[in-house]
This record gives structure tokens, C-alpha cells and sequence, in this order.
């Protein structure tokens, strides 16, 4: 397992340790809201409470419960859930991360903040366009076989 994964996974599993014992534990995240839907709305900070002694220890688990429970019409992306594809690339509290591997904040007494990644044409919430990633991805990789030949 990747170290840095490692570390936040045993950093997760105490926090969520010391909450789950807890009747209910509040953290407010204020997330990155825009629909394409609205485009003359300007984009806005949304705040959800999660109750933590409820809730997974990552970040996505905290997006789940989130759109579960508490408003459907928010977007992101996941997949693997394990840190390997990237889909669910955010800026969580200033840091560009994977919302899967980024522990919460068990910390409630200031938010955490979570907005798209930073230059990135956002298509709705916390979605992006990876057209521009996806064909430098493919570039590299044309030129890697290439040289290989
Ligand atoms: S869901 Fe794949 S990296 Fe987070």
C-alpha cells in the first residue's frame, strides 16, 4: 500500500474510533455548488452537517452520505474507492487530493471546505472537464510506445 494512503487510513480509523463512540458529531463541509442548469448563477459554498458517529471516515464517505440522505441534485464523481483512479480529485481544504484516501476532519469546530479541482472547466458541483487531461494522458502514452519501438 501506498505509505501516504497507509497514513491517512490510521489516521481515519482513530478518528473515526473516537466519534463513533459519540452520540452525534456535527462537521459542517461547505461544498462547491453550480449547475449548468442555472448559468447565470454564480457559483456559491453550500453547508451540509454530517453527523460523524455515522458516517465513514473518508471525506467520500461524507459526499455519499451527503447525496443520500441529504440532497440528491449534488454531483461528483467517484469510482474505486481505493485511490487508484482519480476520479474523485478534489481541493479539500486547500489541498488538491482524492476525496477517497482524504481522512475527515473530526475537528468541528471550523468547516471543511471542498471545491473543484483549481483550473478546470467545472461541467456541475464538484465535476470537471478531463477532455484536455484525458488527451495528454493519450499523448504520453502514444509517445511512450513510440519510443520503445
Ligand atoms: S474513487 Fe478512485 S481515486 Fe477515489
Amino acid at each position: 500500500m501506498n505509505p501516504v494512503a497507509q497514513q491517512h487510513a490510521e489516521v481515519a480509523l482513530e478518528t473515526h474510533d473516537s466519534v463513533r463512540k459519540k452520540d452525534q458529531v456535527l462537521k459542517e463541509f461547505k461544498i462547491y455548488r453550480w449547475s449548468p442548469d442555472h448559468p447565470n448563477n454564480k457559483p456559491y459554498l453550500h453547508s451540509y452537517f454530517v453527523d460523524l458517529s455515522n458516517c465513514g471516515p473518508m471525506v467520500l464517505d461524507a459526499l455519499q452520505k451527503i447525496k443520500a440522505e441529504d440532497d440528491s441534485s449534488f454531483s461528483y464523481r467517484r469510482s474505486c474507492r481505493e485511490g487508484i483512479c482519480g476520479s474523485c480529485s478534489m481541493n479539500i481544504d486547500g489541498t488538491n487530493t482524492v476525496a477517497c484516501l482524504r481522512p475527515i476532519d473530526a475537528d468541528t469546530s471550523k468547516p471543511t471546505t471542498i471545491t473543484p479541482l483549481p483550473h478546470m472547466f467545472v461541467i456541475k458541483d464538484l465535476v470537471v472537464d478531463l477532455t484536455n487531461f484525458y488527451q495528454q494522458l493519450v499523448m504520453q502514452i502514444h509517445r511512450k510506445v513510440l519510443m520503445e519501438r
